[in-house]
């Protein structure tokens, strides 16, 4: 749903970001031979704004967001902002969108930034000239109380990433590849689909767009990232609130066999938080997990939508409140 403005800031690949500016959202004008059209030089980001019962608006983690951007350009050869520019930008688009922060616990405002390559170049090589933009959209809670886990198909058809690629970059070259498998799995009643390593065909990597975790006794498990899966922030602080839970957290190569012995299974990321998985399908088999109240999942959803929305206290400094 488009929001009433959106921020955009250019740069001169010689120079860095100054300052940008908020504008009415609308199209954006583009040279045929931008980079962004020609080779895939373009990053995204996502994060959301939650409104806090006393009308406050948050923002969790967006320094995350920031280093990973930063990180993204440094492999697509490309110019970024820096870390407090992309924290401003971010506030100010939400302050200027205000009125589209669904109240509590109806939803939260889903923030898009974009570094995109829009000079002009028709050789192979990076962009003259790069967009930093950041657009909104209201979104409703991912999962409604109660809806339907995820039924995930595991992929050995497609893979996602391989080693020493871009796998753990948020490239916009990395989304369009795994649209094919995703329809597939759809067309055949699955929500999505688990990838594998490219290399062994063994171990877990992730979801189209979530990370992937599994539960045994008071084990948790979930794929070390080193360099095919993305280092998603939602993973990252599941991992620490599980820890802080008394679980054992362990970052390592997951086996598929693993996957069909847990107990439980959950995806995280901004769009879903930590959504539980009710089957896997593997080969001709299909696995299922407990879900529903109780779990693990459960729990560090909680805790998390907990944090982020301002109901539960934030001792980790993740939190930050816009005025
Ligand atoms: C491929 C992929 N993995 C994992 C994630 C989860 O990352 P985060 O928790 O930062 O949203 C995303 C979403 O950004 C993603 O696109």
């Amino acid at each position: 749903m488009p929001t009433d403005f959106m921020y955009i800031n250019k740069c001169s690949s010689a120079q860095n970001f100054g300052q940008g500016q908020l504008s009415p959202y609308g199209h954006i004008q583009l040279s045929p031979s931008a980079g962004v059209l020609n080779y895939g030089q373009g990053l995204f980001e996502g994060t959301k704004a939650y409104r806090k019962e006393n009308g406050k608006l948050l923002l969790f983690r967006p320094e995350q967001n920031a280093i990973r951007m930063q990180n993204g350009a440094e492999r697509m050869c490309m110019i970024s902002p820096s870390i407090d520019h992309f924290v401003d930008a971010l506030k100010q688009t939400v302050l200027a969108n205000k009125r589209w922060v669904p109240p509590p616990g109806k939803g939260s405002l889903y923030l898009r930034p974009l570094l995109l390559g829009t000079g002009p170049v028709l050789g192979l090589a990076p962009s003259p000239e790069y967009t930093f933009l950041i657009y909104a959209s209201p979104v409703r809670n991912y999962f409604k109380e109660g809806s339907a886990p995820l039924n995930l198909f595991v992929e050995e058809d497609y893979d996602r990433a391989s080693r020493r690629g871009t796998g753990s970059v948020k490239t916009i070259s990395n989304y369009a590849p795994v649209l094919m498998a995703q329809i597939r799995a759809k067309s055949r009643g699955f929500s999505d689909v688990l990838y594998l390593d490219s290399a062994t065909k063994k171990n877990l990597e992730e979801v189209s767009s979530c990370n992937i975790f599994i539960a045994k006794d008071k084990y948790i498990l979930t794929p070390a990232t080193n360099g095919t899966i993305l280092a998603g922030i939602t993973r990252k602080s599941v991992i620490e609130i599980a820890r802080d839970h008394g679980y054992q957290v362990e970052e390592r190569a997951v086996t598929v066999d693993e996957l069909i012995e847990a107990d439980e299974v959950f995806c995280t990321g901004t769009a879903v938080g930590v959504a539980p998985v009710g089957s896997v399908t593997y080969q001709d088999k299909r696995v299922e997990y407990i879900t529903g109240s109780g779990t693990i999942c459960q729990e560090l959803n909680s805790t998390l939508l907990g944090i982020q929305t301002g109901i539960i206290e934030d001792k980790n400094g993740w939190v930050i409140e816009i005025n």
